[in-house]
């Protein structure tokens, strides 16, 4: 009924003296593939307590010597790619080649935060008196870039090890220690992969990853006073962290329904070609998935005409074969996918293929003629499912997008690149892609969302700075 897995803490494997495990359905067998911990509030305040003073040393153990651990730590992550990949697999069916390569890239991902640790905090500021009015330069002042303290760190479902690892490579290298709450789903690839810093051999209590149920644990860690910052990926959960949480710095990156305008000059291929990409790998489980498309009339029959035979190329099944769409995350997400499915078919959008729902599998399924009347114009269904509205000006598909309560990615496509470019300006999302499917990496770019969909900025240099606060020394001469 589930092989069980143990929590980390303190530098050692534990079982919860609640006697209690969470379950973790495969989402493609719908049966329980693992369990882990379900860990009490009184093992929290614990690895709170360590992770605090394992901070204080972690502090003062020099900057070369963190980025040397994060290095072993990548190269030991990338060594065990093959069983994470198969956590991933079974526990949030991602199609196995994408598993191995979120492994590969949190590897990247580390080593490319140390070296960017090593160059940006090695470098302080000194700033002299005399250039604010009134002041003669006899104050000399000293800046540099200090560790927060303790960070928590929430990673979703689609990226369990990726988006942990962009939280725990900035965290470490700046100085902080860092307590992980995996997704459930995901939680035993996380589990893994904390296994490999306690490989590289990080001091106990630096590091610690807390496994349990949201209603047990969830508030109780986001609202702890021993968190001095909170880096957050993943849904609405998020709107409702950041009304609880303290006076911490926040680092948020929630939902988006990233739009995909396309003009009449566009190389309608490479549209095509995007929108697949963008909209379907991971069955549109990525909060950059293109979301909806906004077309201008002109060419639209043309681009649903290319993507629907691409479509049709698609491998749908087990994420073991390496299928192009697999099960989604869970029954419940499935029937989410499946009401706005629904509600689109009730308020006439255009089915270009036949709706089809075998558990958690969702055939590929693309929606024309869609109008703003309809919950699919406006909502995430975080599936292989996606709306297509046809516009007639530029106008229309930049009200579109900027009427969203979302601001993640967007982008356009088209040949004229001051017309890009303008597009871009007039979109407010936090990253416009121009000729490209939206898209977080590479990861040392900046990354964030504008409106609900996110507070901050991430991308490794943007984390490292967030996970950091500004610590100055006054010389002031007589
Ligand atoms: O799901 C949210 C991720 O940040 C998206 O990352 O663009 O690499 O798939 P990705």
């Amino acid at each position: 009924d589930g092989e069980v897995y143990k929590y980390y803490a303190d530098g050692e494997w534990r079982a919860s003296a609640s006697g209690k495990t969470v379950a973790i359905v495969n989402p493609t067998t719908r049966q329980t593939q693992y369990r882990v911990q379900a860990c009490t509030q009184e093992e929290v305040n614990k690895v709170m307590d360590a992770a605090k003073v394992a901070q204080k040393s972690w502090a003062r153990t020099p900057l070369w010597k963190r980025a040397e651990l994060l290095h072993k730590a990548a190269a030991i992550l990338k060594e065990h790619k093959t069983p994470i990949a198969e956590c991933l697999v079974k526990e949030i069916a991602k199609p196995a080649k994408d598993a191995v390569s979120e492994v590969v890239r949190s590897g990247d991902l580390v080593s490319y935060t140390a070296e960017e640790g090593v160059r940006i905090l090695g470098e302080g500021k000194l700033l002299v008196s005399d250039s604010f009015p009134g002041n003669e330069r006899n104050k000399y002042c000293l800046s540099s870039k200090v560790p927060l303290g303790v960070v928590l760190a929430i990673p979703p479902f689609n990226y369990p090890v990726n988006l942990a690892v962009s939280k725990i490579g900035p965290a470490l290298i700046a100085g902080n220690s860092l307590v992980l709450k995996p997704p459930t789903q995901g939680a035993v690839a996380a589990l893994h992969m904390v296994h490999c810093f306690h490989l590289a051999g990080f001091p106990k209590g630096l590091i610690s990853c807390v496994t349990g149920k949201g209603s047990e644990i969830g508030d109780f860690l986001t609202m702890h006073p021993g968190v001095n910052c909170i880096s957050f990926t993943g849904g609405d959960t998020g709107i409702a962290i950041s009304k609880k949480a303290g006076m911490v710095p926040l680092q948020m990156e929630l939902g988006g329904k990233d739009a995909c305008i396309v003009l009449e000059d566009a190389d309608l291929d490479l549209v095509a070609a995007n929108i697949v990409k963008g909209g379907f790998s991971y069955s549109g489980q990525r909060c950059t998935a293109v979301k909806v498309v906004l077309i201008m009339e002109a060419v639209a029959d043309s681009v649903v005409e290319k993507v629907n035979a691409k479509l049709a190329k698609l491998k749908v099944g087990p994420p073991e074969d390496d299928c192009d769409i697999t099960p989604v995350v869970t029954e419940s997400s499935a029937n989410f996918i499946e009401g706005l499915v629904m509600d689109a078919k009730e308020k006439g959008a255009t089915f270009c293929q036949e709706y089809r729902r075998e558990g958690n599998l969702i055939w590929p399924l693309l929606l024309d003629h869609v109008r703003p009347d309809m919950r699919i114009a406006w909502e995430e269904p975080f599936g292989p499912v996606l709306p297509v509205i046809r516009i007639n000006s530029v106008e229309e598909g930049i009200h579109h997008c900027n009427a969203s309560n979302f601001g993640l990615q967007g982008c356009v496509f088209t040949r004229d690149i001051n017309k890009a470019i303008m597009i871009s300006d007039a979109m407010e999302s936090g990253t416009v892609q121009i000729n490209s499917a939206p898209a977080r990496g590479p990861d040392h770019f900046p990354f964030q969302g504008l409106k609900d969909s996110g507070i901050g900025s991430q991308g490794i240099t943007n984390s490292i700075n967030m996970m950091t606060k500004v610590k100055s020394t006054v010389i002031n001469l007589p």
